[in-house]
């Protein structure tokens, strides 16, 4: 059998790649996932080529049917690439010419470079990818949403510095990350729209002197619009640092929400339980059930940074023009894609399966000393005390029933009524109603009016809000979906009718 060698790009050379440094010099592996883009970049451009008069129909049909084969053998996993090739762009130009000749498959790279050529896969992939995380970014936002429903009235503690804070409910805590999640959701969409710019006729760095038509491969390929400048469009990779940008973002509000899950599947809290099946046990100790996944999504939120990190250096020293370094970007870009995928997976399972343990919220909520606010905040509005006046009445309360080993909750109107007189010489009058309103967790929360606080009526609000953003989410993203959908399947019939003609 003919083995099909790396020789096309190498003319002007007299001796073949050293064979260890072909290896450190290819991007066949990482071309792999771009196989399919680089076929549909060629149809497109070689279509529109037909079209601008550049090449015959008969060469057309011959290039298309040889492409739509090498598509369908690489389908069936029939094709491996050797590490010989430089890259896949080599890989099927040398095949279409082995299928068809030189004189017809030779005109199928007319009026284009691999600088552009690449870029233009990459967008084509990254843009199908983001998708996917945007998705993703929808199906958790709507976990959090049932499980907000489910949770209006759970009363919990909400913490800063880790230590008890004001009183709340687990919705609130939920419907914060849906917030957080619906402004990464928009981060995707808006990076997607400097994301689907179309490069492919920048050529090397500078254009062509052959009359392609740019519009028309934007249009074939499904693109918003052309990306103008052919230096830009070839050299620049700052669509991929903003994609690695909102990937780090995500993580990292990501592995925020692990923190906090983390912490409360301790037994110390025991607020929630994970599903056994997002869970993990020890070698030693029986007893164990770890949330070690939700460990392992902290750790590879570093993963994600690093991936920033990457792209930033390998781009920040590059004069412009197509640079070999801009090969690495890649790797880089397919790894941070892989990784943010997998983890949103994981953190919509265990949340949709999480088993809430209101009752141990609760345990916590009553008694807390976290309604010292409340009564700070009473005294203010029932009974005139300026807010640093009652504070300090506040505190003083709850140092005296510390020191007797209660709660708040003990408090009499003559106690609070006294340490006034004592501490500010004001004579205020205390009725029960007024403690007890500060006193009992559920109706200090339901004093809470402020916009956006816990109170389950605010809550409800949200939730509705949300629930018409999430709609709106679910349009633009289908919309675009469907747009690129749309432009694919037409880019394939118009190649199908071609080779009808
Ligand atoms: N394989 C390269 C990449 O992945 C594209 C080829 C550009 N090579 C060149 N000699 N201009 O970026």
């Amino acid at each position: 059998m003919r083995v099909l060698t790396s020789t096309l790009f190498r003319s002007r050379l007299e001796k073949g790649f050293d064979s260890k440094t072909a290896k450190f010099h290819t991007s066949v592996p990482e071309d792999l996932r771009i196989f399919e883009d680089d076929i549909n970049n060629s149809m497109a451009h070689d279509i529109m080529l037909y079209e601008q008069g550049i090449i015959p129909l008969k060469e057309l049909k011959m290039i298309l049917k040889s492409l739509m084969e090498i598509y369908e053998s690489w389908n069936k996993g029939e094709i491996t690439i050797s590490q010989e090739f430089d890259d896949i762009h080599e890989y099927i130009e040398a095949k279409v010419i082995e299928k068809i000749g030189i004189e017809a498959g030779g005109m199928i790279h007319t009026g284009r470079s691999r600088n552009d050529q690449v870029v233009c896969d990459m967008k084509l992939r990254l843009r199908e990818e983001l998708l996917i995380i945007a998705e993703q970014i929808l199906e958790l936002i709507e976990v959090l949403q049932k499980r907000t429903e489910e949770n209006f009235d759970t009363y919990m503690i909400l913490y800063t510095h880790g230590q008890h804070a004001q009183i709340g409910t687990f919705s609130a805590y939920l419907s914060n990350y849906i917030e957080i999640l619906l402004r990464d959701f928009e981060r995707f969409m808006d990076c997607y729209k400097r994301l689907n710019t179309n490069p492919l006729g920048a050529g090397p760095v500078g254009g062509t002197s052959i009359a392609i038509n740019r519009l028309r491969t934007t249009e074939l390929l499904g693109f918003d619009s052309i990306q103008m400048n052919s230096i830009d469009a070839t050299s620049s990779r700052d669509w991929a640092i903003e994609f690695a940008s909102c990937c780090s973002l995500l993580m990292s509000n990501m592995s925020r929400i692990a923190a906090d899950i983390l912490e409360w599947s301790a037994i110390e809290y025991g607020y929630v339980e994970l599903a056994d099946e997002f869970a993990s046990s020890s070698s030693i100790m029986p007893q164990k059930k770890n949330p070690s996944t939700l460990e392992l999504l902290r750790g590879k939120t570093s993963e994600g940074y690093s991936a920033l990190m990457e792209l930033l250096t390998m781009v920040k020293g590059i004069p412009s023009g197509y640079y070999q370094d801009l090969q690495q970007t890649k790797i880089t870009l397919w790894r941070t894609v892989d990784n943010t995928q997998a983890c949103l997976y994981v953190m919509t399972g265990i949340l949709s399966t999480l088993k809430v343990k209101p009752e141990n919220m609760w345990k916590q909520v009553d008694g807390s000393f976290t309604i010292a606010v409340e009564i700070a905040e009473t005294l203010v509005m029932d009974a005139g005390l300026s807010f640093r006046e009652s504070y300090k009445v506040s505190a003083e309360l709850v140092n005296t029933v510390l020191k007797k080993g209660t709660t708040l909750k003990s408090l009499t109107p003559i106690d609070v009524e006294e340490t006034v007189q004592k501490m500010f010489n004001k004579k205020i009058i205390v009725v029960n109603s007024m403690l007890e309103k500060a006193t009992d967790p559920k109706k200090s929360l339901d004093k809470r009016i402020s916009l956006g606080c816990p109170h389950p009526d605010e809550i409800r609000k949200m939730h509705k809000e949300n629930e018409t953003k999430l709609k709106e989410s679910t349009i633009k993203l289908t919309d675009k979906k469907t747009s690129i959908k749309d432009a694919l399947n037409s880019l394939h019939k118009i190649a199908e009718n071609y080779l009808k003609e």
